[in-house]
């Protein structure tokens, strides 16, 4: 069934996006952690992306995605009133969410507006939460006025030092744990490098730790194996099993690996879809 973009919001021009699309059959049952995988075209491949908010009472719900390559390239391309081919979702299993005190939810680039959803269901089950996001400079900062609405407590990094901590959000995670001995749980989203940082940052005070992961998917629905995570020493598949794992478990080099597996295909693919959008 073809979807509706109700509004669309240029985070970052050319680089990040926030659309609102009509699903009220998703908007009415996802919750914090669920994922949707879209097509744009008949001819296109499935992508996934993390639900970043919803609103049952007007049927609506919120995504947003970095530009990598030709899906969201051509996404992009798309404005209010176009229609996505289809989407499939709500996916994954939800946060699990349970009264843990103090969690500290930290968000790096585009991972933020996905940890938004998760910190909200947190701050909405009377959990303290403190936000931790982090980007390369302030230009590229999102969320941070949603996340202030809730949010008991925000620490705010960039790589450059053009706003906040200069620096890393694993640098502030850091200080944050050193200071408070009570914090019952770690929330991170990401790259992957930084939620891999993240959990090393995290495992010496010995806080459970949640890491969204984001391996290529194909089905969405465990059949293809596509999303093949080794967590624990064993073989989970993120769209069913995850895609929230305990990130002091989570295999993040063998993860790194497989998300380059298509680059020189992918690649090739931005190429071609820049080369006909130009000429
Ligand atoms: P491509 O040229 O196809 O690929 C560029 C990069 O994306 C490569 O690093 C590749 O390894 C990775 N990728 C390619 N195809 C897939 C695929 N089918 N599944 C996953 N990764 C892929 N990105 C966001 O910007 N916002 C989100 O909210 C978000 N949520 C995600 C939630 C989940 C559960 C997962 C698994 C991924 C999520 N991602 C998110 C990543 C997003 O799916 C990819 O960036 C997207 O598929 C890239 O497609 P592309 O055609 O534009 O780029
Ligand atoms: P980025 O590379 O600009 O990094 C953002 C911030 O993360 C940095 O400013 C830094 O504070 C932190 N960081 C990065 N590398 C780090 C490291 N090695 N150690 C410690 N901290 C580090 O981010 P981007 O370009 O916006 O990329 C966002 C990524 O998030 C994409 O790969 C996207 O696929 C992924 N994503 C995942 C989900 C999900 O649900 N899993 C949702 C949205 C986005
Ligand atoms: Fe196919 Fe997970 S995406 S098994």
């Amino acid at each position: 069934m073809p979807i509706p973009i109700v509004h669309v919001e240029r985070l970052i021009p050319g680089k990040t996006s926030k659309l609102t699309l009509k699903a009220p059959h998703i908007a009415a049952v996802a919750r914090p952690g669920h994922f949707v995988i879209l097509r744009t075209h008949a001819m296109g491949e499935r992508i996934p992306l993390t639900i970043a908010d919803t609103d049952p009472d007007k049927g609506t719900i919120v995504i947003v995605y970095l530009v990598m390559g030709k899906t969201t390239a051509t996404l992009e391309t798309m404005g209010e009133g176009d229609e996505i081919l289809d989407l499939c979702g709500p996916l994954g299993h939800p946060t699990h969410i349970t009264p843990c005190g103090t969690v500290v939810c930290v968000g790096g680039g585009t991972g933020i507006a996905a940890m938004h959803h998760i910190a909200k269901g947190h701050a909405k089950a009377g959990n303290r939460v403190v936000a931790v996001i982090g980007a390369r400079s302030k230009d590229l900062l999102l969320f941070e006025n949603e996340l202030r609405s809730f949010a008991h407590e925000m620490l705010i990094s960039t790589d450059d030092g053009s706003y906040g901590h200069k620096g890393l959000v694993t640098e502030l995670l850091r200080d944050r744990l050193e200071k408070d001995k009570q914090v019952g749980e770690v929330v991170a989203v990401g790259p992957v490098p930084m939620m891999d940082a993240v959990a090393k940052t995290t495992l010496p005070f010995g806080v459970h730790t949640t890491v969204s992961l984001n391996p290529i998917m194909v089905d969405g629905i465990g059949m293809c194996g596509a999303c093949r995570v080794t967590v624990d020493g064993k073989t989970r598949f993120a769209c069913v099993d995850g895609p929230e794992f305990d990130g002091h478990k989570v295999d993040f080099a063998e993860l790194r690996l497989r998300l380059g597996a298509y680059r020189t295909q992918e690649q090739q693919s931005l190429a071609l879809f820049k080369e006909a959008h130009n000429g």
